[in-house]
Order: C-alpha cells, then sequence, then structure tokens
C-alpha cells in the first residue's frame, strides 16, 4: 500500500543571545533573544487515522520525562489547532526523538510547530505559517520561532519574531550533562538573585543581530542571562562552560534556560573538541541550519 504519511523536522534551537529586559503582565519574563536552529532535529510522521494518537519512538536523547499522553505538546498543538478550525483532524502522529528533553534546546516547541505546519499540510488547511502564530505563541514560548526556523530576533515572551539572515556555516558542540533544568526553576533562581549578577548576557542581542546582518557571528558577541540564574541552581554548568572553552570551544553558552550547553568551534577539529569533553556528559557535533521553513 503506497503510504501517505507526511514528514516535518523538528529542529533543535539555541539561543544565541537572551536578554531578560523585565517582566510582562502576566508575570513571564520579558525577552530580547536571538534563535539560531541547528541540524539536530526529531521527525514528525502524520498520516490520516480513525482517531488522533501519538507516539512517541525515544533514542538515547535523555532529558526530563516528556509525556506521551495529553499533556504532551504535540497532542496539545493538535487539539489547538481542532478548536481553531472547529473540526476534528484525526490523525496519527509518530514522534522520532532526538533532541533531549529540559535541555533548553527547544525540542518541546519545535515538535508542536511541526504538528501545526504538518497538521494544516495533511488536511489542506487554508491556513499558513504566519496565521498560526497566535496559537503557537499561546501553546508554549518558543513555538513561534518553529514555524519559522533559520534565524530570528525574538521579543515579548519570544514569539514577536524578526527574522534574521542564518549564522555563517560552523560546527556547534552540544554538551548535555545528563540531566535536564525545568524551565520556572531557572526563571525563579533568576529572580532571587542580586540585580548586579542578573546580566551577564547585557547587549547580546544587538550585538548579534548586528553580526548577523554583516554575515558574521564573533564568539565574544553571545550572551545569555539565564547563565546567571542557571548556574545558581546547578553551579557544575558554570564549570562545564569552561571545560567546553578549555576543549577548543570559541565560545560556549547555556541553550536558552539549560541544561545543555553549545559551543561554537572554529579552526579546530570539532570531533577532537567533542572528544576531549567526553566524560562530561553526552557530547554531540551539529551545525547551525541555514535554510528556514
Ligand atoms: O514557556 P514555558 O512553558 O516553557 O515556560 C515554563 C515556565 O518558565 C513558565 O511557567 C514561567 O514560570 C517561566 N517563564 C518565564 N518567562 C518566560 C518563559 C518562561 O517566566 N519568558
Amino acid at each position: 500500500m503506497k503510504s501517505t504519511a507526511l514528514r516535518v523536522s523538528a529542529p533543535a534551537k539555541v539561543n544565541l543571545a537572551l536578554e531578560v529586559t523585565g517582566f510582562l503582565p502576566d508575570g513571564y519574563h520579558a525577552l530580547d533573544t536571538v534563535f539560531a536552529w541547528l541540524e539536530l532535529a526529531d521527525e514528525l510522521e502524520l498520516e490520516p487515522a480513525p482517531a488522533t494518537r501519538l507516539q512517541i519512538e525515544s533514542g538515547t536523547e535523555g532529558g526530563l520525562e516528556v509525556p506521551e499522553g495529553e499533556g504532551n505538546l504535540v497532542l496539545q498543538a493538535a487539539r489547538a489547532l481542532e478548536q481553531e478550525v472547529g473540526r476534528e483532524l484525526p490523525t496519527l502522529l509518530r514522534l522520532r526523538r532526538r533532541i533531549p528533553a529540559g535541555a533548553g534546546l527547544g525540542g518541546g516547541s519545535a515538535d508542536a510547530a511541526a504538528a501545526l505546519l504538518g497538521l494544516i499540510r495533511l488536511h489542506r488547511l487554508p491556513l499558513g505559517p504566519r496565521e498560526l502564530l497566535p496559537l503557537a505563541a499561546r501553546l508554549g514560548s518558543d513555538v513561534a520561532f518553529g514555524l519559522m526556523g533559520g534565524a530570528c530576533r525574538g521579543r515579548g515572551r519570544g514569539e514577536r519574531l524578526q527574522p534574521l539572515p542564518p549564522p555563517p556555516d560552523m560546527p556547534v558542540v552540544l554538551l548535555f550533562p545528563g540531566y535536564g533544568l525545568p524551565t520556572r526553576e531557572v526563571y525563579r533562581a533568576w529572580d532571587g538573585l542580586p540585580p548586579a549578577y542578573r546580566h551577564p548576557g547585557a547587549g547580546s542581542a544587538r550585538r548579534v543581530s548586528g553580526a548577523l546582518r554583516e554575515g558574521r557571528l564573533p564568539p565574544s558577541a553571545l550572551g545569555n542571562d539565564l547563565e546567571a540564574g542557571a548556574e545558581a541552581l546547578v553551579p557544575e554548568l558554570a564549570e562545564l562552560r569552561r571545560a567546553m572553552e578549555e576543549a577548543g570551544c570559541r565560545a560556549a553558552r547555556l541553550c536558552g534556560s539549560g541544561s545543555a550547553l553549545f559551543g561554537l568551534v572554529e579552526g579546530a577539529d570539532p570531533d577532537a573538541v567533542a572528544r576531549r569533553l567526553r566524560g562530561r556528559g553526552d557530547v554531540l557535533v551539529t551545525r547551525f541550519r541555514r535554510q528556514g521553513r
């Protein structure tokens, strides 16, 4: 039988810049951030089915538990879209996971964005990615970026997006320490810091955006305010960041709210850098994914 399955890629993201600029009326933190897609990706397959169902095929990605039932962001995305269009969209969604959860790599958000795009294609709904942005933003802070991909500056909760040229092609080393970090706890730890310690990433969003527009990504442009919160929670993360730089990364930063770290590699063999980091956690060599949706 001919397969009618549709495949949608759900790439991981890193935040090349992340600044907390204040608070939003709903209590969330206001951000000025720069997202960039990686080649590392989950994959979602969709096909028509009698009822909507999610199957998860996990590999060795590790991290926090991912719910299989209605709590999964993929099913929440499907339900939200059904509400939006006012009818059921019965679909078998098969998710092949490669992105560790709770790592700050945006895996759950990427899966949800892929589900939205897959469902509109499979059911030939007259909606485009732009029309899905408000719904995506309600599902999670990083879902809107998953609809756009490539590189974007994000404001608000990260859902007010402005496309940027992608980073130059270069290897990116990821270090996953083997445990996930709940986003909420990292923000809470950040709130508890003295104000003078809260902004190690100050100015990074403007620096990175400017550099990308010139086709560059100097390691010194990167920054992430949430490192202060995550490292207050888990001091080992600061040590791992130094270990990555000692291993040959030009700069190493926290991915979003952590727990994973990413390092830029220039003028060195990324596999040799990765080998030096073995024993510190799961190490993976990937690249920026320069193509958006
Ligand atoms: O967006 P997500 O659901 O992953 O966020 C988890 C928690 O992290 C939120 O409930 C909130 O406490 C905190 N958060 C925040 N400001 C943001 C994003 C997340 O305070 N911009």
